[in-house]
């Protein structure tokens, strides 16, 4: 009987993790309240299936430093996602690739506000790199966007 129990309690355990397993990549986002390209970029990455936890936060430098983001990557926002930092608007599906190949680094980052990337879209797209960064703060292209 106690025996019976413990199994019902694990089989219960894992009927409640089923649904997480299922769902994408957990992310928290630190951006500050009025940043409109943010919000759609957020809407980019539920869009692709990420589970977006949004802080509005008062300044989204003090992330930089925390997650070690090089201040010359900066961009409008500051993301976490498995360990790994996103600054600024990296596409979804680079960041699915960074989580795929698992390199050994601190993170991605979209320098600026590259004109035609998720969360900047408009009448122009330029090209733009994605950058893959370490701790050190040296960066290496991990993906070339080109732009029309
Ligand atoms: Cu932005
Ligand atoms: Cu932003």
């Amino acid at each position: 009987m106690k025996h019976n129990s413990i199994i019902e309690s694990i089989i219960a355990i894992l009927i409640a993790t089923l649904p997480l397993a299922a769902a994408g990549p957990q992310m928290t986002v630190y951006k500050t309240r009025t940043c409109g390209c943010c919000a759609k970029w957020v809407e980019h990455l539920r869009a692709n299936g990420f589970e977006v936890t949004v802080e509005d936060v008062t300044s989204t430098a003090e992330y930089r430093q925390k997650y070690g983001v090089p201040e010359k990557l900066a961009s409008c926002h500051t993301a976490v996602v498995k360990g790994y930092a996103i600054e600024g608007h990296v596409p979804a599906s680079d960041i699915t690739r960074l989580l795929k190949t698992a390199p050994k680094a601190k993170g991605l980052a979209a320098p600026g506000m590259p004109a035609g990337s998720p969360g900047m879209e408009g009448p122009r797209s330029d090209a733009y790199s994605v950058l893959l960064f370490d701790a050190k703060g040296d960066s290496t292209v991990f993906k070339t966007h080109s732009g029309n």
